[in-house]
């Protein structure tokens, strides 16, 4: 069975707070360990730059926010973990879907709109300061989300209406393309909303958001977190008068943090009217306690940013050779991009008209042995020696698929007339050939 993939883009326009963690991180990589799941995490720089346009800011974001990950337990040789713009199919695919994106579905998004609502409020003209990077927002996120083929997007409720913009596009695109036999390009995605992740308060009560200025770093030092804590905003009531836990910001950070034998404890704790600042102390011991551990991987991973650069790239390189690299190519000729030797003289060029795919032939001689020819049509371009088993020809076919064709040896000659440059050029379609379908696969 194929699994299921689930991808989560993280925009590096920010530090990592508690409210991301809670809300965003720790959910994530608990899932990114169950099996059955493969796994897409990365860090969306290129969306980072329709917020941000200080380019020190995007650097130092994008280090904080994979160090995070990382420290948190996501594991690269799990999952895949990389930068968006280490993948530049992702823009590529943009510019395709871009081409078949209705202007009208972009002028509802959500923080479009608001843009232009704000505008109006101020008497300015609709589109003042709103740059086309804003608005293609989402034709962007789609391409991250569509060029995978993600079966499921974790999102807040603010990301819903993407998650169903980069399914139109989906199928636009497939019903444009895809051939009579149904030939689906893209899978059409679905938003999952966590519906058991609280979202934290900030230090005034409001949801914790760096909006509102109210955040708690995640790796805030020992001493900075403690202060901070201290300050979060509560009553009056003095110790020894009781207190609601549930209308209480300390009490639902604490309970983000504490097992439920800890908050029920908490909770009888606030009934006997225990003073704020002894809460805030345990809640700040009970923050650090899960915490702590984590900070200092974190810190271990900031001291040395080329080991962080290197994953990343490492895992953009891997995935593009497996994923993005092989779709693309399909998609291109999808559209129409094609390659031009590729035409039949002669004709209108139709798709039909391309030249026979070569193959890989085994058979069984009369001699009771096994052999392998790679032909095109009737023309044989590879003849191998004899094998003992299939599994042997089988082998070899493999390795040659693999590694390609270096020289002639005694075991395997090319036919009469042929060239080594021909015989590169028909394993290199066969290999477009076999990465197009395996790009074509979805469920
Ligand atoms: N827009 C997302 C956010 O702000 C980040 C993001 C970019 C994303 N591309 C994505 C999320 C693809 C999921 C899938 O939170």
């Amino acid at each position: 069975m194929q699994p299921t993939r689930v991808l989560t883009g993280i925009t590096t326009s920010g530090t990592p707070h508690l409210g991301n963690y809670v809300g965003a991180i720790r959910p994530a990589v608990a899932t990114s360990r169950v099996t059955g799941v493969e796994s897409f995490y990365f860090l969306a720089d290129y969306h980072a730059l329709i917020k941000v346009q200080d380019p020190a800011r995007v650097q130092r974001s994008t280090l904080e926010i994979a160090a995070t990950w990382l420290a948190c337990g996501l594991e690269p040789d799990k999952v895949w973990f990389y930068r968006q713009s280490d993948v530049p199919e992702t823009t590529e695919l943009t510019w395709l879907l871009t081409c078949v994106a209705g202007k009208g579905i972009l002028n509802r998004a959500h923080a479009y709109k608001a843009a232009v609502d704000r505008n109006r409020e101020a008497g300015e003209d609709d589109d003042a300061a709103v740059t086309a990077g804003l608005f293609m927002y989402p034709v962007l996120m789609a391409a991250d989300i569509l060029l995978f083929n993600a079966h499921q997007v974790p999102v807040g409720r603010d990301q819903v209406q993407h998650i169903e913009m980069a399914r139109d596009f989906g199928q636009r695109f497939n019903h444009l393309y895809g051939e009579p036999a149904g030939r689906q390009y893209f899978t059409l995605p679905e938003a999952v909303i966590e519906q058991r992740v609280a979202t934290l308060p900030g230090l005034d009560g409001r949801k914790m958001s760096k909006s509102y200025d109210n955040t708690i770093p995640l790796f805030a030092p020992r001493e900075q977190l403690k202060k901070l804590i201290y300050s979060i905003v509560t009553d009056s009531r003095a110790p020894g008068e009781p207190k609601d836990a549930d209308s209480s910001h300390v009490f639902q950070l604490y309970h983000a943090f504490a097992s439920a034998t800890e908050t029920e404890a908490m909770r009888q704790g606030f009934l006997q009217g225990i003073g704020w600042g002894e809460a805030k102390q345990a809640l700040f011991e009970r923050i650090d306690a899960e915490v702590a551990p984590l900070r200092e991987k974190y810190e271990a991973l900031m001291a040395k940013p080329a080991d962080i650069e290197t994953i990343l790239r490492d895992g953009a390189a891997r995935l593009r050779e497996r994923h993005a690299i092989p779709t693309l190519r399909a998609l291109r000729e999808a559209v129409g991009l094609r390659d031009l030797s590729q035409v039949a003289v002669g004709s209108g060029g139709e798709r039909d008209s391309k030249p026979p795919l070569p193959v890989f032939k085994q058979y069984r001689e009369s001699d009771g042995r096994f052999y392998f020819k790679l032909v095109v049509g009737d023309r044989v371009l590879l003849q191998s020696a004899a094998f003992d088993s299939p599994r042997e020809a089988g082998m070899r076919i493999a390795a040659i698929k693999r590694e390609g064709f270096a020289d002639a040896d005694a075991t395997l000659l090319p036919g009469g007339g042929v060239t080594t440059d021909e015989i590169r050029g028909a394993l290199q379609a066969l290999a477009i050939a076999e990465a197009e379908k395996l790009a074509a696969k979805t469920v």
